[in-house]
């Protein structure tokens, strides 16, 4: 039993934040930003929206394009960093603004490889039969978690949601492997460091701004470029495929440099490479999900096309996978 991709949404807050908006924030360029990162624009939520509400209307658009009764979902899987409040969960949160009587669910944290972490598994509760139809969700709404006085990271980040529903098939198609990382040693290469049990939210660690992410910006590029295209590269290895069998890539949004990088590592040409980030920023674990929707509205993937999915982030954590596209 395979576990496939049935159907994907997107959603994408209204408000626009350009780099021109950035430079009257920040002592920062529109050309330094593009020339850097790739990116042009990012969204933000609205005043009281959250993680939450982005993620439902990603799920309500999956039960509409499936045809599913909201009663039918079994399990509710949301990968994000920035859930509402830590208790309760964001996936409580959806099951509730859903309606959904028949299911349980559960917040993953993976950063920037929270989907992908979220999808392995989601994928192995279908493939044990059990589990019919699986909401896979990533959302961030990293402007809750950002220092808009920081050139260094708020150039960078946008608010957004993505998601899939799973559900198995006897055919030859879903998740045909994954490679999944995580090495604690990068911790402190970029972090949020208030907030939580280590440093829980006092009048200090407000005045400190340890309630933003801070990273080191030039040691997670280097990192990111190294797990992405190498754990890109073994996977193919891996399953016996090389760059030419790949139909589309579709890497994790967070510069267009770490992209370009692993994509040359697999030779796979960049006409077969989806780049988005020039709209949405890094939506850390929405990104890939994102790019998965726009690809299947554009028309862009097709039935039986191999799909390879990459992404690196805090943790630090990485990780890739391939699915051959279709019911
Ligand atoms: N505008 C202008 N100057 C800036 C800005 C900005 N927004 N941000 C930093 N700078 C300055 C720095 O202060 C530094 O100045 P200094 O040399 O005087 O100290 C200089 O630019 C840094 O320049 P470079 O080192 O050439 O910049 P680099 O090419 O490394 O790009 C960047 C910086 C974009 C942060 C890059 O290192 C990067 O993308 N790193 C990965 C970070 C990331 O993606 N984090 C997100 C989560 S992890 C993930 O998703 C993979």
């Amino acid at each position: 039993m395979n576990a496939t991709i049935t159907a994907t949404a997107k959603y994408l807050p209204a408000r626009i934040l350009s780099n021109f908006d950035l430079e009257k924030m920040v002592d920062t360029t529109d050309e330094w930003i593009r020339t850097r990162t790739g990116i042009e624009t990012r969204r933000l939520v609205s005043e009281g929206q959250a993680s939450a509400d982005m993620a439902t209307e990603v799920a309500k658009i999956l039960l509409e394009r499936s045809n599913t009764d909201k009663n039918e979902i079994d399990l509710i899987i949301i990968a994000t960093i920035t859930p509402d409040t830590l208790l309760p969960s964001t996936a409580a949160r959806v099951q509730h603004n859903l309606d959904a009587q028949n299911c349980w669910g559960f917040d993953l944290s993976g950063a920037c490889t929270g989907f992908l972490y979220a999808l392995e598994t989601g994928a192995r509760f279908v493939e044990s039969g059990d589990y019919k139809k699986v909401i896979v969700i990533g959302v961030d709404t990293m402007s809750s978690i950002i220092d808009y006085t920081d050139r260094n990271t708020c150039v960078l980040f946008g608010d957004g949601a993505g998601g899939v529903l799973l559900e198995p098939t006897e055919s030859e198609n879903g998740v045909i492997d994954s490679l999944l990382r995580i090495d604690g040693a990068g911790g402190d290469s970029l972090i949020m460091p208030g907030g939580g049990s280590l440093h829980p939210a006092s009048a200090d660690t407000v005045k400190k701004k340890m309630h933003y992410v801070r990273q080191d910006g030039k040691k997670v590029f280097k990192f990111a470029v190294k797990g992405m295209a190498d754990i890109s590269s073994d996977i193919l290895k891996k399953n016996n495929f090389t760059g030419d069998d790949v139909k589309l890539f579709i890497p994790h949004q967070a510069n267009k440099r770490i992209i370009d990088a692993a994509a040359k590592r697999c030779r796979i040409p960049n006409d077969r490479v989806l780049i988005n980030i020039e709209k949405y920023g890094n939506t850390t674990a929405a990104t890939i999900p994102i790019c998965m929707d726009e690809a299947v509205t554009d028309g862009i993937i097709k039935d039986g096309d191999l799909i390879l999915t990459a992404s690196f982030g805090a943790g630090f954590t990485w990780g890739s996978m391939l699915i051959r596209w279709g019911k």
